[in-house]
């Protein structure tokens, strides 16, 4: 039996299937948020006939919309995407974001950087006056990990930003393995006081492959509530 639907999240996923037009190349997200509209869209597809043409940032997400009967193909093929819908951890009132609670922030910020437009879907409590609170995570290649930790903690020094934990992503007591075969290190910030700063520093470490910072890079995000309404932010 499944577990009922959060109608914020449904809200925010039905108002985003109201965006796909027939015939685009559609990017799909990942989390439980992007889950529901991956369910919207395929009653929508089949209901009006639609054609469509998807790419998936997650391995879980393209065998879902592929059981649900989605034309799923790989990037390469595909080339350039219309729209990419995603769910977000955190959305400050730039629409910048923090995402990669689910481990997929690599192949989500090439899907959604591939894309004309990116809209994301999440409940209210994503919404947040500066980024950070929630652990910031960060795909690190596994050989050589732990110095690639201690190079994010001197980074994090150099930006005052000491002292803050950096934490080896586990789950059943076993590490956290990407779809790219990579590890997730989540920095507990707190609050980022400079995302680009934060951003830069991250992205020159070698061994990080991608953080989980996405700015400038969502154009609009829907937002549910409980009571089923949606508000748009821009
Ligand atoms: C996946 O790596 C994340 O970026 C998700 O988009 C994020 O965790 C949102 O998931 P929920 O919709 O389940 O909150």
């Amino acid at each position: 039996q499944s577990s009922p639907v959060d109608p914020a999240k449904d809200a925010a996923a039905r108002a985003a299937v109201a965006l796909v037009q027939n015939g685009m190349k559609l990017g799909l997200g990942t989390g439980s948020t992007a889950n529901i509209f991956v369910d919207r869209l395929a009653e929508r597809v089949h209901a009006e006939g639609m054609d469509l043409i998807c790419a998936s940032t997650s391995k879980a997400t393209a065998e879902q919309a592929r059981g649900l009967g989605l034309v799923v193909e790989d990037l390469n093929d595909i080339g350039w995407l219309d729209l990419t819908i995603d769910g977000a951890d955190e959305v400050d009132p730039d629409l910048n974001l923090i995402k990669g609670g689910g481990a997929a922030h690599l192949r989500e910020k090439i899907v959604a950087t591939a894309s004309d437009r990116m809209v994301v879907v999440a409940d209210q409590g994503k919404v947040v006056d500066r980024l950070g609170a929630f652990k910031l995570p960060v795909e690190v290649i596994a050989f050589g990990w732990k110095t690639t930790r201690r190079q994010i903690e001197r980074a994090l020094e150099r930006l005052e930003l000491a002292d803050r934990p950096v934490i080896l992503r586990e789950k059943d007591g076993q590490p956290v393995i990407t779809d790219e075969g990579n590890l997730i290190l989540d920095l507990d910030l707190g609050q980022i006081p400079d995302a680009p700063q934060l951003a830069r520093a991250l992205s020159a470490i070698a061994g990080v492959v991608e953080h989980g910072l996405f700015l400038d890079i969502c154009n609009l995000a829907i937002i549910g509530r409980a009571d089923g309404s949606v508000v748009e932010l821009e």
